[in-house]
């Protein structure tokens, strides 16, 4: 209990799953929000089959809204114009029914996609300019920008948490550096929603401990969570994990590659 009447968008979802189970005991009323069906699981559970498209559905599925965390949307490189309807005017949709309902706290669902070309040899900061990967990072880039214009326009509290790569356990060599575990995202975003109101806006890397992680971890003045699990843990595990690094390479590994987006371009 705590935090009222929490809504989760891509309720369904890997992420919205686990949210869901894990926040159900610091929300009055917990709203489950997605375009495939969901069943409730509890009488404070309570479904929306919704597009986030549909600026109306959103809303009003968004009625009452304490907190939101935003993870609904096209999770990876796609054609643009799927990107920017479910991402982009979805995450529009989504603010402004928070801006409407005077919500305390949007958290939104960004990604490392959005700065996927620096090179693995550096330490990126949130605050350093974009390079996306690839259009999904190009649309992840704008729902920032969104969050961006809500709370320096509007006031809504925002914060984007750039997710790494969300998985059981690490399982190839790229993870070494951007795996997520699923108890160091629950704490990311338990820290995001809880955030006091006078963070108006902020842009933090939700990753794991990781020894050979790419981005900096958030300062626990941004975010109090420190992350535990640490991929290293399963090194022993991956094949080439000892492998040397090509250290100008882009961090987004193979998701840099022309061929990932030109497949979802039109001839
Ligand atoms: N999983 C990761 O490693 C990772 C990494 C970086 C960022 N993210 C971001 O985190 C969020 C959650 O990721 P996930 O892995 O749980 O993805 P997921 O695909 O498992 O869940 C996304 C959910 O959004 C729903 N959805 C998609 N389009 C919709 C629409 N138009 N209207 C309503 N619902 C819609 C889907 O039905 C799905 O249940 C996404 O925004 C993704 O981009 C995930």
């Amino acid at each position: 209990m705590g935090l009222g009447t929490v809504v989760i968008t891509g309720a369904a979802g890997t992420i919205g799953s686990a949210a869901r189970t894990a926040l159900r005991d610091d929300a009055d009323r917990l709203v489950l929000l997605d375009r495939v069906p969901i069943q409730a699981e509890t009488a404070a559970e309570e479904v929306h089959n919704v597009d986030l498209r549909d600026a109306a559905a959103v809303e009003s599925a968004l009625s009452g809204a304490d907190v939101v965390l935003h993870l609904g949307g096209v999770p990876d490189e796609a054609p643009l114009g799927d990107l920017l309807d479910a991402n982009v005017l979805g995450t529009h949709h989504v603010l402004e029914a928070a801006r409407r309902a005077g919500s305390r706290r949007v958290v939104l669902a960004s990604s490392n996609r959005v700065a996927g070309f620096y090179p693995v040899a550096h330490r990126t900061d949130p605050q350093e300019p974009v390079r996306p990967d690839g259009l999904y990072g190009v649309s992840k880039a704008a729902v920032e920008a969104l969050g961006r214009l809500y709370a320096d326009k509007f006031g809504l509290p925002i914060i984007c948490l750039r997710i790494g790569s969300y998985e059981e356990v690490p399982t190839e060599p790229r993870h070494l550096a951007t795996w997520l575990s699923p108890r160091d995202a629950v704490g990311y975003i338990r820290a995001a929603l809880t955030a006091p109101a006078s963070l108006r806006f902020a842009t933090a890397y939700a990753v794991s401990a990781n020894t050979r992680r790419f981005w900096e971890l958030p300062d626990e003045s941004v975010l109090a969570y420190t992350p535990v699990d640490n991929a290293e843990t399963y090194a022993p595990h991956i094949a080439d994990a000892e492998l040397p690094a090509d250290s100008s390479a882009p961090q987004a590994g193979p998701y840099a590659l022309p061929e990932f987006t030109l497949k979802h371009v039109c001839s």
